[in-house]
C-alpha cells in the first residue's frame, strides 16, 4: 500500500484523512490539490509529505509554458515557496523542494529540466524505502522478543515510502518472526495512533494495544513497557526533536520510569542548520481539531491552544536512530559526522 505514487499526469495518494473507515486513493491533478492535501492531512508524516511535495513540484513544471531557463527557475522558485507554505514544522518538506530545484540548477533546456525533476522525485521516494528498511534493521537491534514498546502518532509506512521509521522495527520483526507487541498511544487531537498505527500495524499483523493518551504512565507501569519509539518531524543540532504534541510528556515519563526513549529518524529530518528546538517553527493548528471529533463537537466554543508538535529536549533521548546507525548522546558532536559521507 503505497502512501503517494507519481503517475505522469498526476499523483495519487493513500487519504489518511478516511481511514480506518476506508481504503481511498486520491488523484491530485495540480499543484493545488497538492498543497490542499498537505495541508488538510490527507497525506502526513514527514517523509510522505516531503515525497508528495517533490512531485507536487515536478507535475507542476510540467506545466510552464517556456522555453527560457531563467523563467522556468523563477516559475519553480514561486511553485517551491508555495508548496513550502503548507506546513512548517517537518523540515523534510523543505529538504525534498530544496533538493529538487538544486537538481536542475545545471540543467541546459528546459525539457531536459522537466525530466530531471520526475527523475529526482522518484529517487527520493526509492531512497526513502531503503531508508526505513535501515532504520528498522538498527531499531530492531535495540529490541528482544516479547518486548512492549509505546509509540506515539503514526511514524509508519503510510508516513513514508514503506516501512516507516518508529514502526519500521515492528514491520520487520513481523516478517523475522519475532514477536513485539506495540502500545499505540491515540494520539489526540487528530487521532493518527488510533486511526492510522492502529489500523497499520493490525493490518500487518502485528499485536497492537491502543491506550488513550492519559494513559501512558499507567501502561508503562502495568504493562512493564520496555522502551518508548517515536518518529521525527525535525531534528535539531544538538538533538533537540520536533514530533507529535504528546511525545514530550512521553519522553518525561519514560525518564520517570528508566525506560530508553528513542527517535528513530532518517537524515533528511535532521537540520543542522537549526541550533536547538527553540528554534524549530511549531505548527498551530485550528481550533475546531480540538472541540471536534470526527466532526462532532465535544467542546462549547472556547478559546483553544492546539499546537501540532512539541520538542523533546535531547536530554531525554537515550539514542537516535537513523539509517546510518543510533548515537547516543552527545548529539551535538555526533549528528554532524552522520553527514561526512554524504557531503564527501
Ligand atoms: O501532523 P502529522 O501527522 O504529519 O505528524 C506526524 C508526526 O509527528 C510523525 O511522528 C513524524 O512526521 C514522523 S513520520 C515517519
Amino acid at each position: 500500500m503505497k502512501s503517494v505514487q507519481w503517475h505522469d499526469t498526476h499523483i495519487t495518494i493513500l487519504n489518511q484523512q478516511a481511514l480506518p473507515h476506508k481504503t481511498e486513493y486520491l488523484e491530485l491533478k495540480n499543484i493545488k490539490d497538492v498543497w490542499d492535501a498537505i495541508v488538510t492531512l490527507k497525506v502526513r508524516g514527514a517523509p510522505a509529505i516531503g515525497m508528495t511535495a517533490a512531485y507536487g513540484l515536478a507535475l507542476a513544471a510540467q506545466s510552464y509554458e517556456t522555453d527560457d531557463l531563467a523563467t522556468f527557475h523563477a516559475q519553480l522558485k514561486h511553485d517551491r515557496d508555495y508548496l513550502a507554505s503548507s506546513r512548517p514544522t517537518a523540515v523534510n518538506l523543505f529538504w525534498a523542494l530544496d533538493r529538487l530545484v538544486k537538481s536542475v540548477a545545471n540543467a541546459t533546456s528546459v525539457n531536459e529540466a522537466k525530466t530531471t525533476l520526475i527523475h529526482e522525485a522518484i529517487c527520493i521516494q526509492i531512497e526513502d524505502e531503503d531508508v526505513c528498511r535501515r532504520i528498522g534493521e538498527h531499531a530492531l537491534s535495540l529490541f528482544q522478543d516479547g518486548d512492549r514498546i509505546m509509540t506515539i502518532c503514526n511514524a509508519g509506512a503510510i508516513a513514508t515510502a514503506r516501512y516507516g521509521t518508529a514502526l519500521a522495527p515492528f514491520h520487520l520483526a513481523k516478517e523475522k518472526g519475532i514477536t513485539l507487541h506495540a502500545y499505540a498511544c491515540e494520539t489526540r487531537p487528530v487521532l493518527q495512533g488510533a486511526r492510522l498505527t492502529a489500523w497499520e500495524l493490525s493490518e500487518a499483523g502485528v499485536d497492537v494495544t491502543l491506550i488513550t493518551d492519559n494513559m501512558a504512565a499507567q501502561t508503562m507501569k502495568a504493562k512493564h513497557i520496555s522502551a518508548v519509539i517515536v518518529g521525527a518531524d525535525r531534528i535539531a543540532a544538538n538533538g533537540d526533536t520536533a514530533n507529535k504534541i504528546g511525545t514530550f510528556g512521553l519522553a518525561i515519563l519514560a525518564k520517570a520510569f528508566n525506560i530508553p526513549f528513542y527517535v528513530a529518524a532518517p537524515l533528511s529530518t535532521i537540520d543542522l542548520q537549526t541550533k536547538t528546538g527553540d528554534d524549530i517553527p511549531i505548527e498551530e493548528r485550528a481550533k475546531e481539531e480540538v472541540t471536534h471529533i470526527g466532526g462532532v463537537r465535544i467542546a462549547p466554543d472556547v478559546n483553544v491552544y492546539n499546537p501540532a508538535f512539541d520538542v523533546t529536549p535531547h536530554e531525554l533521548i537515550t539514542g537516535i536512530i537513523t539509517e546510518k546507525g543510533i548515537i547516543f548522546g552527545d548529539y551535538e558532536t555526533k549528528l554532524p559526522t552522520l553527514f561526512e559521507e554524504v557531503l564527501a
